[in-house]
């Protein structure tokens, strides 16, 4: 009886899938993605699982990972499908960006689907339902969960961007088990600039000292752009080795626009999907270099395929995060990268994914 149940359901989601994948592809992309989170959140997508196996298993300073596939931010900024997205077998999610005031961000439209490239670009701004509201559903959420992280940010308007942090921290890291700080999204005016050495220094200074309580032990990441010189990625390893940041993600998407193809090439804001692979990977190996691979990464930027996940930890990170992919994809995306893992980790002979890690830094830091 309740395998039939199972069998039902199973066909039902997979109509649903089908019908609502043809569906969502006319609708403009933000409409298209809300409602397709709507859809995740009702239970209504179904896919198919990464493996489970111990090989798999991986680590990111005191996080203990079932797998190194992870949701990255921006996917559900306001945490209303976190329990789905975790029985979808993501070994971590990150929500956000979340700032202290909701924010509606910019005007719309402001995501573009680039098909023939398989990108986006968005400009979205940092649209969320603010700390407070998105606090509350990590209170209620947080229990049938897996590893979460939640991604921060400052209001557009802020005078104090520092306190900004500070505020979503106070509100909302309790109910996290590690926290970004987000310095590199391109779609608020100057964030950037916090990437600059002495800029950073005092943001983590006053960070660290002020929010210490309220991070409780919790991991601190920082999540940098692909738009780096070395000089400004040394910068950004001191200062993360002299403030105890656990792990850097590298990185978010980027104001580069060569070699694409679409008509939306040239719209303003951030690029992610697949043209951003070589650009972010490069940048990920050359932080491994820097940090002598002594500070944890995670790799993420144009992930669509087990090999981009396999090249990326080769290249330094310890997991990787996807998003773009996710929209392009079909269900079984995470299921092949797993599997694709375990082959690639196999054919290399490793008993597991953290001694892949960093094998081949230095011949993707020459991408
Ligand atoms: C993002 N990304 C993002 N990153 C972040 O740190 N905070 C955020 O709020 C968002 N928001 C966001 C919205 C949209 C529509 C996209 C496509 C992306 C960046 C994302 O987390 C990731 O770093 C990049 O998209 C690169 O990965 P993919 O998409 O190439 O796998």
């Amino acid at each position: 009886m309740f395998r039939v149940t199972k069998k039902k359901t199973r066909k039902l989601n997979g109509i649903v899938n089908s019908l609502g994948l043809a569906v969502l592809k006319r609708l403009s992309p933000e409409t298209a993605h809300t409602i397709a989170l709507q859809m995740i959140r009702m239970g209504l997508v179904s896919i198919q699982k990464p493996i489970k196996d111990k090989r798999l298993e991986t680590s990111i300073g005191n996080l203990k990972l079932d797998n190194p596939i992870g949701l990255a931010a921006g996917f559900d900024k306001n945490a209303i499908a976190l329990k789905q997205l975790f029985d979808f077998g993501f070994g971590f999610v990150e929500i956000g960006a979340i700032t202290p005031e909701p924010q509606f961000g910019n005007q719309k439209p402001r995501v573009f689907r680039l098909k023939e490239d398989a990108a986006i670009i968005n400009r979205l701004g940092f649209n969320n339902d603010g700390a407070k509201v998105i606090s509350c559903r990590l209170k209620q959420e947080k229990k049938s969960t897996g590893v979460l992280g939640i991604n921060i940010g400052a209001n557009k308007d802020s005078l104090d961007r520092t306190a900004d942090y500070e505020k979503v921290i106070q509100t909302c890291a309790k109910y996290a088990d590690f926290v970004t700080i987000n310095i590199s999204s391109p779609n608020t005016l100057n964030l950037r600039e916090l990437q600059d050495k002495s800029n950073l220094e005092a943001l983590l200074s006053s960070l660290m000292k002020n929010s210490i309580e309220k991070l409780d032990q919790k991991p601190v990441f920082l999540k940098v752009a692909p738009d780096l010189t070395i000089t400004e990625l040394e910068g950004i390893v001191e200062t993360a080795f002299k403030y105890k940041v656990s792990a850097i993600i590298a990185t978010n998407t980027t104001l580069d626009r060569q070699s694409l193809i679409s008509k939306h090439q040239n719209q303003m804001g951030g690029l992610s999907g697949k043209p951003l692979f070589r650009k972010s990977t490069k940048i990920l190996a050359e932080l491994s270099i820097i940090s002598e691979g002594k500070l944890p990464l995670i790799g993420v930027g144009g992930v669509s395929s087990a090999e981009d996940a396999y090249i990326k930890i080769c290249a330094g990170a310890s997991a990787i995060q996807l998003y773009t992919a996710l929209t392009i994809s079909s269900s079984s995306l995470l299921h092949s990268i797993s599997k694709g893992m375990l082959k690639f980790l196999q054919d290399e002979g490793h008993q597991n994914i953290s001694e892949a890690v960093g094998s081949k830094k230095e011949h993707f830091s020459k991408l």
